[in-house]
C-alpha cells in the first residue's frame, strides 16, 4: 500500500516507524514531517489543514491509506473531504471529533450515554458562569469549550483563580475557543490514559499511558504538551479496564452512533481513578505525544494492521498480540519551553544512537540544516526504549539521553517516578 500520514511530531514519527516496518507498506509519505520522519520516508510539503491539498496530493500519488495524526487536520474535516473523494482513511469525521474540540459536546454525550465524569455547567455568558463558580467555591475547574493547544483548562486551587480564569476566558484571551466555558467539580485520583481503537461499531483496547504534563522535575511548574511517557500504567489493572471499556467507551460510541455521527479512529480517554473508579476526564481524538511514542514501541508492525482494521470496520476480528513489557520516552525540549524558546540550535551524537526494537530517539521539532540536525520546535526530541521491566526501559532511555549534546536543550530525570516508586 502506499501510505500517508499527516503531522510532524514525534507522534507522527513513531506511527511512520511502526507502519513502515509492516510488509503491507510500499511507498510512505509524512507530510509535513520532521528530519527523523525523512529517515524512513518520504516528507512532503504540504497545508495538512486542507482537505483538498491533501484529496489532490493523495490522487497525484496513488495513495491507498491516509492516517491523520494530529487533532487540526481532524477539526478541519480533512477526514470528511478524503472520506467523499473515496480514500481509505484513519480519523474520526469532523462531527465525530467534536469531542475533542468542544468540552461541552463530550459533557452532553456523557450525559447521554450515563458515563461517569465530573458534575458539570456550561455557559456562554459571562455573568451566571461567575456566579455559579462563586456559589460552589473552590477548588473548582475551568475549560474553555473549544481548542486551546493545552491552554484551555485551569484547576482552580482558590476562587480567585477561578474567578479570574473565567474573566479571562469570557474577556477573550483564547479567542473564540474561550467564548463558551464549562465549569466542572474538581475530581481527585490518579489520572491515566487509555487508547481504544473504533471503527464506528467495535473498539479495539490498544494500551494504557501515564505522561507527566508539568514542566519540572516532582510534576511542578506550567503545564507542557506531556515531558515523558510509559506504557503500562500500573493504576490501569484489568478491571479498571473492563469497567472504562463497559462504562464508558462504549456507550460513548453507542451515542455516536445513535446521533449519526459514529466514531472511526483511535480514542484518546483521559482518566481519573480513585477508589476503583475511573471517571472521564477528557476525550481526545487522536493519538497522545509522546503517549503514542511508547505505544508504538510496545506493538511495532502489528499497529499499522489495527489501525487499517479500525479503517476498514473490521475490528471485530482484530487482536492485539501483547508483549510482557513496559516501554518508556523521555522528551528533550527547548531551553525556556513552555515559554519562549531559541530556534535553530544545534543537536549532536544522534547518529551514533541504537534504532531498533527496543530503542528510538523520535524527533519531534527537528529539521535538517546543511548536515546538522537542529532543533526547530519546544519539544525536539522523544528518547524512548522498551524492556521487560519499567527499571530496564528507563535506565535504556535515559542512558541515551546522556549520549545526545545539546546544549541548548532540557530533559526531565524523573520520568516514570510514580510508577517506579
Ligand atoms: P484536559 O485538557 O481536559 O486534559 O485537562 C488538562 C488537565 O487538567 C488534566 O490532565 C487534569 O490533570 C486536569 N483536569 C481536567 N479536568 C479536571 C477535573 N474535573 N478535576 C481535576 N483535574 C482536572
Ligand atoms: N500528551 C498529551 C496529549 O497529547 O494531549
Amino acid at each position: 500500500m502506499n501510505i500517508l500520514i499527516l503531522g510532524s511530531g514525534g507522534r507522527e514519527h513513531a506511527l511512520a516507524w511502526a507502519t513502515a516496518q509492516n510488509p503491507k507498506c510500499d511507498k510512505l509519505f509524512v507530510a509535513p514531517g520532521n528530519a527523523g520522519i525523512a529517515t524512513l520516508a518520504t516528507c512532503v510539503d504540504l497545508d495538512v489543514n486542507s482537505g483538498e491539498a491533501v484529496v489532490a496530493f493523495a490522487r497525484t500519488e496513488q495513495i491507498d491509506f491516509v492516517i491523520i495524526g494530529p487533532e487540526a487536520p481532524l477539526a478541519a474535516g480533512v477526514s470528511d473531504a478524503l472520506r467523499a473523494a473515496g480514500l481509505l482513511t484513519f480519523g474520526p469525521s469532523q462531527a465525530a471529533a467534536q469531542l475533542e474540540a468542544s468540552k461541552a459536546f463530550t459533557k452532553e454525550i456523557c450525559d447521554a450515554s450515563g458515563a461517569p465524569t465530573a458534575a458539570y455547567a456550561h455557559f456562554t455568558e459571562h455573568a451566571p458562569a461567575r456566579a455559579y463558580v462563586e456559589a460552589q467555591g473552590a477548588p473548582i475547574v475551568i475549560k474553555a469549550d473549544g481548542l486551546a493547544a493545552g491552554k484551555g483548562v485551569v484547576v482552580a486551587m482558590t476562587l480567585e483563580e477561578a474567578l479570574a480564569a473565567v474573566d479571562d476566558m469570557f474577556g477573550g484571551s483564547l479567542g473564540a475557543a474561550g467564548a463558551e466555558v464549562v465549569v466542572e467539580e474538581f475530581m481527585e485520583g490518579e489520572e491515566a490514559s487509555f487508547f481504544v481503537l473504533c471503527d464506528g461499531e467495535e473498539a479495539l483496547p490498544l494500551g494504557t499511558a501515564q505522561d507527566h504534563k508539568r514542566v519540572g522535575e516532582g510534576d511542578t511548574g506550567p503545564n507542557t504538551g506531556g515531558m515523558g511517557a510509559y506504557s503500562p500504567a500500573p493504576v490501569m489493572s484489568d478491571d479498571i479496564v473492563a469497567k472504562t471499556m463497559d462504562e464508558i467507551v462504549r456507550p460513548t460510541l453507542r451515542e455516536m452512533a445513535r446521533r449519526g455521527t459514529p466514531y472511526q479512529g483511535v480514542l484518546f480517554v483521559g482518566l481519573m481513578i480513585k477508589d476503583g473508579q475511573p471517571r472521564l476526564v477528557e476525550y481526545n481524538a487522536r493519538f497522545g505525544d509522546p503517549e503514542c511514542q511508547v505505544l508504538m514501541m510496545r506493538l511495532g508492525a502489528q499497529a499499522f494492521d489495527h489501525i487499517q482494521a479500525a479503517a476498514e470496520s473490521r475490528l471485530a476480528d482484530a487482536r492485539v498480540h501483547w508483549a510482557d513489557d513496559h516501554a518508556l520516552t523521555v522528551v528533550m525540549a527547548a531551553k525556556g519551553y513552555p515559554a519562549a524558546y531559541e530556534k535553530g540550535t544545534v543537536i549532536k551524537g544522534l547518529e551514533a544512537l541504537p534504532q531498533s526494537s527496543t530503542q528510538m530517539v523520535f524527533h519531534a521539532g527537528t529539521a535538517l540544516k546543511g548536515d546538522e540536525i537542529t532543533a526547530v520546535g519546544g519539544r525536539v526530541l522523544a528518547v524512548t526504549a522498551r524492556a521487560e521491566t519499567l527499571k530496564d526501559a528507563h535506565r535504556l532511555a535515559y542512558e541515551m539521553t546522556r549520549q545526545i549534546t545539546w546544549e541548548d536543550g532540557f530533559y526531565r530525570s524523573d520520568i516514570g517516578w510514580r510508577a517506579l516508586d
